[in-house]
């Protein structure tokens, strides 16, 4: 039986990364942008669109539903129009994208009703949505739960009422699902302790220029006064935050110079503060940010990862590795998810000193790295081992990296113009 033949990464490291690379749209912004299209009939254009199979995925769900969707990868412009014809969002997609949730939200508000399959865990966490349910009840919606699908109506009039929720937890997607919901709705909904991630900031843009009526947008407490319907519009999603500190990253654990073009800097100014520890040289100049570790020694940084503007979750696993190539001992603590160390036990068969102690990992640095063949498990654990294979001596093999597709646009052709010996084997 022939084993099923997932894509590699085969990296040559220790090279210093060297150059410029640009950034791309956000996914984290993208994927709820692409959803909220649902919530209006006409066209809505969007730019800087990235080219990732979680954006491939999220079309493929708008045809799902009715929606018209071009997408051009060279210009990443896409164009969604046409009114949803279903409210269904099948399982078969909803696994493969745990984003789909955030479909819930508009096709309630839009169709009056819902029928979405609820997202399993994966492999970072149990990740419950029970706080989108809450939510839309609070707006007034009747949440069924039945053979594995969320099936949500809209009672009375058909249309969500204005409500005030107060979310138990800090959740992006939650906050994003029910402020979407929200802008449809027969009244004004409040939303205190809500998420405050540059991401949601640039949704509640979008749905702005929409006709959406959002306050607050970037602080806790939003006010969303819903209207009759939304219009087209014409949008650009903001850059990649995450992708950016990945990049800046991979040159300073290389011990290059890498710019990052198209960023939007304020947005990752905690990532860029530890940056500093590190005693990496970091430059913002407009939208362009460069992290310069030529003949610099990286030294340990303690963090502990915080809903935005603190440290972020996503950027944990990259910030692990640069610590294990420090000259001292530093504690990295993970607040967000219950089980986001998966790429400990990899870097640790390349030579790293890590020690698990419960939502703690502690690092004790090492000269160098070794190669090896090592395992994805998630998205930004991958770009760890990536990192890490870079900074290595010797050649690591990074296998299942269709968790890094989901989220990182181009990678072999960005790392490559750096300078770093990359290439996709099967
Ligand atoms: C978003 O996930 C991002 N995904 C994640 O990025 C990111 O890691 C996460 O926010 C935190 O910043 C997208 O934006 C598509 P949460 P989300 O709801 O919204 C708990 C990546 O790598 N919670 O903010 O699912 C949850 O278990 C991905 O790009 C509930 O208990 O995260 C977690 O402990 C990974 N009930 C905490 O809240 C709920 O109903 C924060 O989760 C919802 C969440």
């Amino acid at each position: 039986m022939t084993a099923f033949k997932t894509a590699k990464f085969k990296i040559q490291g220790g090279k210093p990364l060297d150059g410029e690379v640009k950034i791309s749209g956000a996914k984290n912004a993208a994927l709820p942008i692409l959803l909220s299209t649902i919530l209006t009939s006409d066209t809505v254009v969007l730019k800087n669109v990235p080219d990732l199979a979680d954006v491939k995925t999220s079309f493929k769900l708008l045809q799902d539903l009715g929606k018209h969707c071009t997408y051009d990868a060279q210009s990443g412009e896409a164009v969604i129009s046409g009114a949803v014809t279903s409210f269904v969002a099948s399982y078969e997609l909803v696994k493969t994208m745990r984003a789909s949730i955030m479909a819930l939200g508009p096709l309630v508000a839009f169709c009056g009703q819902a029928e979405v399959s609820l997202p399993g865990g994966c492999a970072i966490g149990a990740r419950p949505v029970d706080l989108h349910i809450k939510g839309l009840q609070a707006m007034g919606a009747q949440i069924k739960l039945d053979d594995g699908y969320i099936k949500a109506t809209a009672i009375g009039s058909g249309r969500l009422q204005g409500g005030h929720i107060v979310m138990d937890k800090v959740s992006v997607t939650g906050t994003e699902n029910l402020m979407m919901a929200a802008c449809l709705g027969n009244g004004t909904t409040i939303i205190d302790n809500a998420a405050l991630e540059p991401e949601i900031v640039d949704l509640a843009h979008c749905l702005n220029k929409m006709g959406a009526k959002i306050k607050g947008e970037g602080t806790p407490r939003l006010e969303i006064e819903g209207v009759e319907k939304l219009h087209g519009c014409e949008h650009s999603v903001v850059a990649d935050r995450i992708e950016a500190g990945t990049y800046l990253i991979a040159g300073i654990a290389t011990h290059g110079v890498v710019t990052c073009l198209n960023t939007l800097p304020s947005s990752l100014e905690s990532v860029l503060q530890k940056l500093r520890q590190a005693n990496a040289l970091i430059t913002v100049d407009g939208t362009s940010i460069t992290a310069d570790m030529r003949n610099r020694q990286i030294k340990p940084v303690d963090v502990v990862t915080a809903p935005h503007p603190g440290f972020p979750t996503d950027m944990q696993a990259q910030m692990t590795v640069l610590n294990t190539l420090s000259d001292g001992v530093s504690s990295v603590t993970e607040t967000i998810f219950e089980n986001r160390f998966m790429h400990i036990a990899e870097l640790i068969r390349m030579g790293a000193h890590i020690e698990i102690r419960g939502n703690t990992v502690i690092c004790e640095g090492v000269p160098q790295l070794k190669g090896a063949q090592v395992m994805s498990s998630d998205l930004r654990a991958s770009a760890s081992l990536v990192i890490a294979g870079l900074a290595a001596e010797g050649t690591t093999i990074v296998d299942r990296i269709y968790h890094m597709d989901r989220g990182y646009e181009h990678i072999e052709t960005k790392v490559g113009s750096l300078g770093g010996i990359i290439e996709r084997i099967y």
